[in-house]
């Protein structure tokens, strides 16, 4: 193939032929499941396993030497190629874990569309003054805890111990999975990458939204991502006989989580800023046809583009749930987990992402992000970035998430370009 120039916008059949490679890998990441027909792949679980050799190999084949750090992060390196010893590390990637019943794109396309801009830069010859290390977190959905992030966490040292306590549905607590997975947990704290070294973190993501599809653009720069806070919460009624037990004398437990996620609704609703309230997750115990609920276990999501309506719908849905539960003779348990404030993209970054769009011959169009990235951690110790790839009526989070080839081509050239952008700042 002819070295491309690095200005010129894409033909369709250029940015055609760059997607189909993407979605070759995206195809086969995809098939990495635990659950076949839906794709399936929660933190430290089979599939998560098998995806990491496969992600790995495709580094390793493209020249990058391979790691998995302490939380099951699959790191791919390639080296600076000027002054490599005292060089610092630009980090690319996103995750390889999906939600349940997923798509193809979400996470995994930033770690894919990462390996082919270092395929892409070795086959045009270029030369970096920074090494590239490709991150592929592996818990930044939170479905299998409730720790979101916590991967990219621990490569920035805000890692919270206490998270290895935690337990799936099974009970197994997240330091028993690490520990199976063969990761070792005393090590967490040499997963930290320290910022002084490293030139800033890009992620490519599906936009999961409407908004570039209504434009009729391809490609969106972020601005910032909305904060985020998730829980678990519980509510203790009394089992009983579903035949025996009056409807007066019942503390049942589902009918107040009713009236709560009807609550939660209505302070979503009435929220500014994109307040958004989600119950995502309910457990029914004991879970028999015949008997009275006796305990529920959710989950509650959190969000909004600016932090105070976040936390006053906290301290909102606290209280009103409190009151429920009082009155149905419940007990009501709230556990925060998750607590990332608003957080701006770098600018400096943004416009280097720019630049790219631009020099694709695309109008250069900026929005936040609803959904929630790997970035907002990563910002607490790197300037960090995201560039959007539009997502067909905005669905994510459901098998029929898709991005066109020539849409997620398009990614792939642009952060091509920014690498190449990088390197050019720093002197190549
Ligand atoms: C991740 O997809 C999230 O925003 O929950
Ligand atoms: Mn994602
Ligand atoms: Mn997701």
């Amino acid at each position: 193939m002819p070295a491309r120039s690095a200005s010129a916008p894409l033909t369709a059949a250029e940015a055609r032929v760059l997607g189909d490679r993407a979605q070759t890998l995206l195809d086969e990441l995809a098939s990495v499941t635990d659950t076949p027909g839906q794709v399936n792949r929660t933190y430290l679980s089979p599939a998560h396993a098998r995806a990491i050799d496969l992600v790995g190999a495709w580094m390793r084949e493209r020249g990058m030497a391979t790691t998995v750090d302490a939380v099951a992060t699959l790191r791919g390196r390639r080296e600076a190629d000027i002054t490599p010893e005292t060089a610092p590390t630009l980090l690319v990637g996103s995750h390889i874990d999906t939600v349940i019943d997923a798509g193809k794109l979400d996470g995994c396309l930033g770690v894919i569309a990462g390996i082919l801009a270092i395929e892409e830069i070795e086959a045009r010859g270029e030369r970096l003054p920074f090494a590239v290390e490709i991150l592929a977190f592996g818990d930044e959905e939170g479905v299998r805890f409730p720790t979101a992030l916590s991967s990219s966490s621990a490569v920035t040292g805000t890692y919270r111990r206490e998270w290895l306590e935690v337990r799936d549905r099974k009970g197994v607590s997240l330091g028993e999975a690490l520990a199976a997975f063969g990761c070792d947990a005393s090590a967490i704290e040499a997963a930290r990458i320290d910022p002084a070294g490293v030139v800033g973190w890009l992620e490519i993501h599906i936009e999961q939204g409407p908004l570039l599809e209504h434009w009729n653009m391809p490609l969106g720069v972020v601005t910032s991502i909305a904060g985020q806070s998730r829980f678990t919460f519980s509510l203790d009624g009394v089992a009983g006989h579903a035949g025996t037990v009056p409807m007066d004398l019942r503390h049942d437990a589902l009918t107040g989580l009713a009236e709560i996620a009807l609550t939660v609704e209505r302070v979503g609703r009435q929220g500014t800023n994109g307040l958004v309230a989600t119950v995502g997750r309910v457990d029914v115990k004991p879970g028999a046809g015949n008997t009275v609920p006796g305990r529920i276990e959710a989950t509650l999501d959190i969000r909004a583009g600016a932090d105070a309506p976040r936390l006053v719908a906290i301290d909102r849905i606290r209280y009103e749930a409190e009151r429920i539960a009082d009155r149905r003779g419940l007990r009501f348990e709230l556990t925060r987990h998750i607590d990332v404030p608003t957080c701006p993209m770098d600018e400096a970054l943004q416009a280097a992402f720019a630049r790219s769009v631009g020099s694709l011959g695309l109008d250069v169009r900026l929005l936040p992000s609803g959904a929630g990235h790997d970035a907002m951690a990563m910002a607490r110790s790197f300037p960090a970035a995201m560039l959007f790839v539009r997502s067909k009526d905005g669905i994510s989070h459901n098998p029929k998430e898709w991005s066109s080839p020539e849409d997620i081509g398009l990614g792939v050239e642009a952060l091509t370009r920014t690498i190449l952008d990088l390197a050019k700042g720093r002197g190549t």
